[in-house]
């Protein structure tokens, strides 16, 4: 299995959305392993966002990132990095394609209510900056099933 570090941006917190996205993602299989409220500070979110560091977006992206409270959660199933990205949506909810969170919920390129990791590797970074080891639980699928007889 594998898994994915979501954050409900400041926007979908403002907006009492969140549980509507994370409703989302739950409905698709995904199960929830780990999940906090926190507000992030610049250090958090300058390491949480370095790939874009040098971009020039980066500034507002930390300024909005730490603006208000945020929800991080880690969503485990199968293929949870790309199932996430894809009901996501693009990044400018505009472009997004019609049902996605982003095309749905979403207002504009800041305020896309959701980031999802872009790749396994990132997945495991990034869970690490949001979690220790011992906040992500294990999902045992062997139970989750209707078992008939004794
Ligand atoms: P995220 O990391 O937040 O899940 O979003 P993403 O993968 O869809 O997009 P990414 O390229 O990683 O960009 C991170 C966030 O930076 C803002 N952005 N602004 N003005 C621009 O051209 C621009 N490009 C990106 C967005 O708020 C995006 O979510
Ligand atoms: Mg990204």
């Amino acid at each position: 299995m594998e898994r994915s570090l979501i954050l409900i941006k400041p926007d979908a917190v403002q907006r009492c959305i969140a549980g509507e996205i994370i409703a989302r993602l739950e409905k698709r299989g995904l199960k929830i392993v780990a999940m906090k409220m926190l507000r992030m500070d610049k250090a958090l979110a300058e390491r949480h966002y370095a790939i874009h560091r040098e971009k020039p977006f980066f500034n507002d992206l930390v300024k909005f990132i730490t603006s208000g409270p945020i929800i991080a959660a880690v969503f485990d199933g199968e293929n949870a990095v790309e199932s996430i990205r894809q009901m996501m949506g693009a990044t400018d909810p505009k472009k997004a394609a019609p049902g996605t969170i982003r095309a749905d919920l979403g207002l504009n390129m800041e305020h896309n209510m959701i980031h999802g990791s872009d790749s396994v590797e990132n997945a495991e970074k990034e869970i690490s900056i949001f979690f220790k080891p011992e906040e992500v639980l294990t999902y045992t699928r062997e139970i989750d099933r209707w078992v008939t007889g004794s």
